[in-house]
């Protein structure tokens, strides 16, 4: 799928999200011997891809970094990693909240440095990830990352990187939105008599083609719904309830906003 992987693949970290990613690309041919882990339990990732508990003595030339640890851990992390950095190895982080303008500043040889920010559907090569750089990233580089990024799923370039915790409370957060909402679809057909477990299958199922509907559709998503609800019918009048004073809107802004906050709050060290 991807013509050039990387030559070399850094992990640092490889917990839910960079195991999600690696295991996508190792899906898509990436070889697992350009691979390595590092992870403090040392617990093996997958078949050929090596793992170790400790920095190397240095960096194979042309590295890229992804690192996958949690972000109050970028300090010890820089700490070991800066000194093998060199202007060719490459930074990709999915670090939430660290700043562009940190990582610069924590790793000031390396020249190409991207933020990502990825949600869990990567695995299945379904995910959304955002990516944001500045212009002393390389153009090749960039586009380099956004080759690595792509069999993951959707890329989005962010022009505004303070934008990054809109975009997180969006598609970062918004796969734990949608659980909640298959699970409150689901119960709300068993409050209405259907059988629990068959409101189940039938909410996600339900979910799940109407997704892949709208992602073939001419039309909007908006004009869809519309579209599919006669006057006067059974779909018309649920979707009143949906749309008065604007309400699912209202509680979708209002689960962004909080999210979105939240991110804000964190990134103050709150
Ligand atoms: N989860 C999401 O949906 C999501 C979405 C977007 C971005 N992110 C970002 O992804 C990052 C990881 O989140 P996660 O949910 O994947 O966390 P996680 O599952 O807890 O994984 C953390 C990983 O970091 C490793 N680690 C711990 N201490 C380390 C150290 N000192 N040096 C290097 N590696 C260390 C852990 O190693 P062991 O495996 O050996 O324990 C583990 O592999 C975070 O920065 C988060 O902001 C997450």
């Amino acid at each position: 799928m991807i013509q050039s992987w990387p030559d070399h693949l850094l992990l640092v970290g490889c917990g839910n999200m960079a195991g999600q990613m690696l295991s996508r690309w190792l899906d898509c041919g990436l070889d697992p011997a350009r691979v390595t882990v590092l992870r403090p339990s040392g617990r093996p990732v997958a078949d050929g891809v090596a793992v170790v508990t400790d920095y190397p003595d240095a960096l194979p030339a042309g590295t890229t970094v992804l690192l996958g640890m949690k972000p109050y851990q970028i300090a010890a992390v820089a700490a070991a990693l800066a000194p093998l950095c060199a202007a060719d190895t490459r930074i990709v982080s999915i670090l939430a909240g660290t700043t562009l303008a940190d990582l610069r500043a924590r790793f000031s040889a390396a020249r190409d440095i991207v933020r990502a920010m990825p949600n869990l559907p990567v695995g299945l090569g379904e995910g959304v990830t955002a990516l944001f750089t500045d212009a002393a990233t390389a153009t090749q580089a960039k586009a380099d990352v956004a080759a690595l990024i792509e069999p993951l799923g959707l890329v989005e370039w962010i022009a505004d990187e303070a934008l990054f915790n809109q975009v997180t409370a969006l598609s970062g957060c918004g796969p734990a939105f949608l659980f909640r909402f298959i699970d409150a679809l689901a119960r709300a057909g068993e409050a209405i008599g259907i059988p629990a477990d068959q409101a189940a299958r039938m909410a996600l199922a339900t979910v799940q083609g109407s997704a892949d509907m709208a992602a073939r559709a001419a039309d909007s998503p908006g004009v869809l719904a519309d579209k599919v609800a006669s006057p006067g019918g059974m779909t018309r009048e649920g979707l009143n309830v949906l749309d008065a004073d604007d309400r699912l809107l209202a509680l979708l802004t209002d689960t962004l906003a909080a999210a979105r906050d939240r991110g804000e709050a964190m990134a103050r060290g709150a």
